[in-house]
């Protein structure tokens, strides 16, 4: 459901070239929260149009789910059947991968091809997110 939504938030990145901007990491403009972060009135105008807001709660909701995995393998260890063990690791390992090139992309300024392969991993995760959620419940 996260990387779901997180695959809608990261099309109004690209969507509105907000990637283009504030190609810093982890910081943005030297801050861990930056200024300015919800300038538009109606405040759920900042979630669409604001570059700033749309890039920065794409990076959140990333670390969100990159904890999550962390925390989901870091638990598998020692129980459960080793089938669920495979797909935990290889859904692990796949958010592992997107994060790094969602930041990579960020950082060379969104050339075609990472961003091609982010937008690409996204669907290829979210795919065996569901095909795991249906094989081991
Ligand atoms: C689980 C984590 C993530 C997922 C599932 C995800 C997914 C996506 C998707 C699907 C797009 C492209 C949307 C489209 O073209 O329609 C996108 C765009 C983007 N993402 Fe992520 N993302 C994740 C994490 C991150 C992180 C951590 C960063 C940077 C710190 C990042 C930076 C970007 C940038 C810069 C773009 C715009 C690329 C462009 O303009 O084509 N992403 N993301």
């Amino acid at each position: 459901m996260l990387v779901f939504l997180q695959i809608i938030m990261g099309a109004f990145v690209a969507g509105i070239d907000a990637g283009f901007g504030f190609n810093t990491w982890p910081l943005m403009e030297g801050k861990w929260i930056p200024d300015n972060l919800i300038p538009l009135s109606p405040v759920w105008l900042n979630m669409f149009e604001n570059h700033l807001t749309v890039q920065f709660t794409h990076r959140m909701l990333g670390y969100l789910i990159a904890i999550m995995a962390i925390v989901m393998f870091a638990f598998q260890f020692g129980q459960g059947a080793s089938a669920l063990r495979a797909w935990v690791t290889l859904i692990f390992l796949m958010i592992i991968a997107q994060i790094l090139l969602g930041i990579l992309t960020l950082l060379l300024v969104v050339p075609i091809p990472l961003a091609l392969l982010h937008q690409g991993l996204a669907f290829v995760a979210l795919s065996v997110i569901v095909v795991a959620t249906t094989k081991t419940s």
